[in-house]
């Protein structure tokens, strides 16, 4: 099949490259290879093959080595992550992982030098934090948080940690959609003196709406669980940059912690890719117009989704660095946790459980679920109240999912 040579635009790319037909019998669409090693043509290309991952030969030009063995690469992992390269705006490589977390950990692992500081922003997935103060700062490492959103503190922070070197965002933070200037931290970063690596956790509004490495961020990190899988029967992991080195640097991390995704699910996530777009664009309408149509209900206290933000700042922000609102969305009830919980009790089409990116709404309670483990002083650092229930809303119809929060609303 003829190679095409020139630029085409991410929906197309998507489709047409990662894959030559030829070297699979023609095949249409990638098979499954599940091998966990793999033959080499000559014991010169073996040395070589491993020559090269070691870092004792130096590549040529485009020159790939051969395949060794699945934990360091294969197949399906190589088409994923060729693929996933157009969806994010100025990715120029991929590394997939076996889970968000395996990602984010690999990341933090990889970056952080012996006696170094990590500065993240509050609130993080609770699962993110958790491994931050579980294994992070058992092992040394000097961490900080700073409220999300607060540039000012941000900035701060940088400039009085000399020994920094990474700094991990997450924008919009989970669950309170407070959103942090990604170009403010990265220009900080530029200016300090071990310039630090800047990570941006997109699992909620990327890759279709925004595009932290446009805004100067390092790496941009997913929980491919989600958006990226789409239909919440997968868990998986995936790390972007410009610079391929870096991601060069995270893989062979991988290859030595074993945490590379595996054949069959690399193949279920590269069939999702295509319609990324397509599912996000369609969520993000419907949540905003369950949103908005939410604002006014009596029973609600506060609806936080990004076209309702009141606050100038965290208005300037969304309209600087993202598309659209997207899907997610919190609703602050009366009645506290017992109104969350009768909230939630009424619910069918929209499902009582966590995580979020599926066609399928979900909603959970953060303060006693994906949050649980933090502590009371974190909770309000956060804005995390126990009046929060997290709608992460899906491809059904709008106008049924409105009428069904309407009904759960009415039982508070
Ligand atoms: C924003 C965010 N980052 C990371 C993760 C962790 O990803 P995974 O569950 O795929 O390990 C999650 C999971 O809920 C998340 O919501």
């Amino acid at each position: 099949m003829a190679k095409i040579s020139y630029r085409v635009r991410p929906e197309t790319a998507v489709l047409t490259r990662g894959f030559d037909p030829a070297l699979s019998v023609g095949a249409a669409r990638p098979p499954v290879y599940r091998s966990s090693t793999f033959v080499f043509p000559s014991p010169e290309a073996a040395e070589r093959a491993f020559g090269i991952v070691l870092g004792k030969i130096k590549p040529e030009g485009n020159d790939r080595p051969d395949l060794i063995y699945a934990r360091l690469n294969h197949p399906n992992a190589e088409i994923l992550e060729e693929q996933l390269v157009p969806l994010e705006r100025g990715a120029n490589s991929a590394a997939i992982f076996n889970s968000g977390m395996a990602a984010i950990f690999t990341v933090l692992i990889t970056v952080l030098e012996r006696g170094s500081s990590l500065i993240y922003t509050q609130p993080l997935y609770g699962g993110s934090q958790h491994l931050i103060h579980q294994i992070i700062e058992p092992l040394g490492f000097d961490v900080r948080g700073v409220p999300a959103g607060n540039s000012r503190a941000l900035t701060d922070a940088i400039a009085a940690t000399p020994s920094l070197k990474l700094v991990l965002i997450e924008t919009p933070a989970n669950p309170t959609l407070v959103m942090t200037d990604i170009a403010q931290a990265a220009t900080a970063l530029r200016s300090h003196p071990n310039r630090p690596l800047l990570a941006i956790d997109n699992t909620l509004l990327g890759p279709t709406f925004q595009h932290p490495l446009v805004h100067g961020a390092d790496l941009v990190i997913y929980s491919a669980t989600k958006f990226l899988g789409g239909f919440s029967d997968l868990l998986a992991g995936a790390v972007l940059a410009t610079d391929a080195e870096l991601i060069q640097t995270l893989t062979g991390v991988r290859a030595l912690l074993g945490n590379i995704l595996q054949a069959d699910e690399c193949w279920i996530l590269d069939s999702r890719l295509s319609t990324v777009a397509l599912r996000m664009n369609r969520q993000s309408k419907n949540a905003q117009r369950i949103a908005e149509a939410l604002a006014k209900h009596p029973k609600v206290k506060r609806v936080i989704y990004p076209s309702l933000f009141t606050d100038p700042e965290q208005r300037r922000i969304r309209d600087a660095q993202t598309d659209y609102p997207g899907s997610l969305l919190t609703l602050e009830l009366v009645g506290g946790k017992t109104g969350a919980f009768e909230f939630l009790r009424r619910l069918k089409i929209a499902k009582n459980a966590v995580s979020l990116g599926g066609v399928e709404s979900l909603v959970c309670h953060p303060m006693t679920t994906t949050h649980s483990e933090l502590t009371p002083e974190e909770f309000s650092a956060a804005g995390i109240t126990d009046a929060m229930v997290r709608i992460s809303v899906g491809t059904e119809h709008w106008k049924d999912l409105l009428g069904e929060f309407t009904y759960a609303l009415a039982g508070i």
